[in-house]
């Protein structure tokens, strides 16, 4: 039952349709390459799941986990990893996959942090690019959507570990 704060703004069947297009284009991109998609846990564990599914040629995947010490929800670029990949990331063309690109301060701490580690190139697919807070100009190379504002939750979006099984992205409205 949909909840009466809740607003769907991406529902579950134009998610499957702009996968759909990213996997395409991700697939052309990476023919021939020795493709690692890294997605980062939790939030984009549903997203991963459909993209690599929509990829149509050969990869490994692999999980890493990051904290960000931040004042409420927004973050502060002091960033934790406390998963690391499994798989060793030297040659290999690593995608990283990441649910929000808000300030920009945890995808590019990724950036950098995986450049230094022997990989052949690294990129960066996110879900969604909400440019209301970014600090810092990072380059998104894969985009599923553009959202100008609001909290998001749903389809692997979280606010306070809730939400996050939903099918659809909805803006979370402040209760009254
Ligand atoms: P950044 O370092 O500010 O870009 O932080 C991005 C991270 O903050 C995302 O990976 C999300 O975990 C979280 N985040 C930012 N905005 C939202 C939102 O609207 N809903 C849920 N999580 C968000
Ligand atoms: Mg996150």
């Amino acid at each position: 039952m949909q909840e009466k704060n809740l607003k769907i703004i991406v529902d579950a069947g134009a998610l499957q349709i702009r996968i759909k297009e990213l996997g395409q284009i991700i697939s052309e991109d990476y023919a021939g390459k020795n493709l690692l998609v890294l997605g980062v846990l939790k939030g984009a564990f549903i997203f991963m799941a459909d993209l690599v599914r929509a990829i149509e040629v050969p990869l490994a995947l692999d999980f890493i986990q990051v904290s960000s010490y931040g004042k409420g929800s927004s973050s502060s670029g002091e960033i934790i990893l406390k998963s690391a990949p499994t798989i060793d990331l030297a040659g290999r063309d690593v995608l990283l996959v990441e649910d929000i690109v808000d300030s920009g301060l945890t995808i590019q701490w990724l950036i950098n942090h995986f450049s230094c580690q022997g990989a052949n190139s690294v990129k960066v697919c996110a879900l969604i690019d909400k440019g209301e807070r970014r600090v810092l100009p990072v380059h998104i190379d894969y985009c599923g959507f553009y959202i100008a504002q609001g909290f998001l939750v749903g389809y692997g979006l979280d606010m306070n570990e809730q939400y996050r099984s939903l099918p659809a992205i909805s803006h979370l409205r402040p209760s009254p």
